[in-house]
């Protein structure tokens, strides 16, 4: 049986939509030449990325998980010329390839890459008043994610997108029996977002060069706006929800 045409509609869509970019080919080369885990998103999925920070009219995006910069890249390329990306990131030789990658970029001044563990990091970033961010891309070590998305609720206001990455994991997802730690994170998200009602979420499943896997897109709608507790009624879609 021959492999699903995944990559090759990748390439198809990247070649007739994705202007030929030299800067972020370079990011990649620098990535790859430190030996970075190869992992980031892929390019019509920065593109995704890009096109959702424009369409929220983002000024302010918080990202978990820079490596090198790529998807750093495209946030920060949507965003106005006084917008700002504060990027976290644990590791100090993703950080500092992402440095030179976002400085070839000319997008230095607009990114802030912060160093350390996002579960340190975001409590600061809470204790700054860094808030209220537009758009957050979650897209770290993955058993952490509902940590994360409960900090990036805390630094939102209604209308912010929450946008998590690898949250289908071919398909694991479904599997309430699955041992790895990614996943069982990933399961835990969603779970805890059937009873969240400061969001409105949604999965959307996803294959391309990365294979199989999917996002989780999570509109917030403020604080309080449960219809148990102000009588008003939910935004479409959003309830009721089955149970966990
Ligand atoms: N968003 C990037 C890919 C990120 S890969 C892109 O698409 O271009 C995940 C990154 O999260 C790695 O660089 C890893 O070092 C970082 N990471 C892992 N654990 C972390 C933690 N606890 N805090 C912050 N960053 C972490
Ligand atoms: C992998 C992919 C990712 O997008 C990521 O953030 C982490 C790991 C992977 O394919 O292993
Ligand atoms: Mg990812």
């Amino acid at each position: 049986m021959s492999e699903p045409p995944w990559a090759a509609v990748d390439e198809f869509l990247e070649s007739h939509l994705l202007e030929s970019d030299p800067i972020l080919d370079a990011c990649l080369r620098s990535s790859e030449a430190a030996q970075l885990p190869s992992i980031q998103v892929s390019p019509t999925q920065g593109k995704f990325l890009y096109l959702l920070t424009k369409l929220v009219g983002a000024r302010r995006v918080l990202e978990v998980g820079t490596l090198g910069g790529y998807s750093a890249t495209w946030l920060a390329r949507a965003l106005p010329e006084d917008g700002k990306l504060v990027t976290l990131e644990l590791n100090p030789k993703h950080a500092e390839v992402a440095r030179t990658n976002l400085a070839r970029a000319g997008l230095a001044d607009r990114v802030e890459i912060r160093l350390g563990p996002a579960l340190e990091l975001l409590p600061k970033l809470v204790e700054e008043g860094s808030g209220p961010f537009d758009f957050v891309f979650l897209d770290a070590d993955k058993p952490n994610t509902r940590a994360y998305f409960d900090w990036a609720l805390k630094l939102t206001r209604p209308g912010s997108l929450i946008v998590v990455d690898n949250v289908v994991r071919k398909g694991e997802l479904a599997n309430a029996a699955s041992a790895d730690a990614n996943v069982r994170g990933m399961r835990e998200l969603v779970t805890a977002l059937a009873t969240e009602h400061r969001v409105s979420a949604t999965g959307i499943q996803t294959v391309g060069v990365k294979g199989y896997d999917g996002f989780l897109l999570a509109r917030v709608e403020g604080r309080g706006s449960s219809p148990t507790a102000s009588g008003r009624t939910a935004a479409p879609g959003t309830r009721p929800k089955r149970a966990a």
